[in-house]
């Protein structure tokens, strides 16, 4: 199997690493990043990635030249939910009517690539809880060891689902706990709720999920931003398997020492996944005429601090011109 990852960031680099050092010699792990410089600089330098004790030297290819590559099998898009378009763009070369695309990105903006024939591949979606902690680029330390299910939307066609398959169990091989399910949806809204209750407060309150526990004005928004996110799922008549406020309250205690990705990207002063997580909700939610304060709320809040350092990014690119 010949796989592609798009997207050397935290995760990208993780399930890289992962999938190159447990593959069989006949299969093939390329990474792929739209930057020519530092895709130079990775595939010279490999990836280096922190498990535990360990660091481990990958020397992965990394190529910024999609055309060049020829057919793979799979493509794994491990890029932020606002830079998807774009890749999904840069990656069109790649694609084949039996290429296999696994979205991994927060949130379900990106659901809609699956809900209409917006490409000329099989598009699946992952639902996925590792924990990866980007620490320069492509170097990466494994956060926290979590499960990734796979599944399509509507049912695949038997070579889909076979190819579907065959992934999860080269993921499974390399230590990436890995089910496939025939609800992914359900398991993408469970994962939104945890985001929607977590992600944003970390970045407003600047702080570690378990942190956010400590606090009786952090904790009562978790609560209540999931509540919001259940009705709006219950309004679409998304199934519902576990309790959204139980579920977020122990995920923020099992990752306590995490920074989470939001919080991870307001301190790199990137754009955050608000929009493709509270947003959605907030969307959705305005669409079947139920409102959400309190992740309108939590929303204009991080906007308001991604605009401080965007503008001032812009400015500065303004005055480089
Ligand atoms: O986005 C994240 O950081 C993670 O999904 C989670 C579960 C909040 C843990 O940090």
């Amino acid at each position: 199997m010949r796989i592609g990852i798009i997207g050397p960031g935290a995760l990208g680099c993780l399930f890289a690493a992962k999938l190159y050092l447990s593959v069989n010699e006949q299969d093939e792990i390329l990474l792929i990043d739209h930057k020519t410089e530092r895709a130079a600089e990775l595939n010279s330098q490999g990836i280096l990635y922190e498990s535990g004790t360990e660091t481990t030297r990958c020397p992965i290819s990394v190529s910024n030249s999609p055309e060049s590559l020829g057919h793979l099998d799979t493509l794994l898009f491990c890029v932020k939910s606002y830079d998807l378009k774009k890749s999904l763009h840069f990656a069109a070369p790649l694609f084949a009517p039996t290429t296999l695309i696994l979205f991994l990105q927060n949130g379900i903006g990106h659901l809609k690539y699956g809900e209409q024939k917006l490409l000329p591949a099989v598009p699946a979606f992952a639902a996925c809880s590792e924990g990866a902690t980007y620490l320069a680029p492509g170097h990466i330390r494994h956060a926290g060891k979590g499960h990734t299910t796979l599944g399509f939307l509507s049912p695949g066609n038997k070579a889909g689902s076979k190819q579907l398959e065959q992934l999860a169990t080269t993921m499974q091989n390399a230590g990436i706990d890995t089910s496939i399910s025939n609800d992914i949806r359900t398991q993408l809204w469970a994962k939104l709720f945890v985001n929607a209750g977590i992600n944003g407060l970390t970045a407003v309150y600047n702080r570690s999920n378990g942190q956010l526990l400590t606090s009786c004005a952090a904790r009562s928004r978790i609560k209540s931003l999931v509540r919001e996110a259940e009705k709006v799922a219950k309004g679409l008549g998304i199934t519902i398997e576990k309790d959204p406020v139980a579920a977020t309250l122990k995920v923020c205690k099992q990752t306590a020492r995490n920074i989470s990705s939001m919080l991870q990207d307001i301190r790199r002063l990137r754009p955050t996944e608000i929009d493709a997580i509270n947003g959605e909700v907030s969307r959705l939610g305005r669409e079947i005429g139920i409102t959400t304060p309190l992740n309108d709320e939590l929303i204009a809040q991080v906007k308001k601090i991604e605009k401080r350092y965007l503008s001032s990014q812009t400015e500065a690119n303004e005055n480089q011109e």
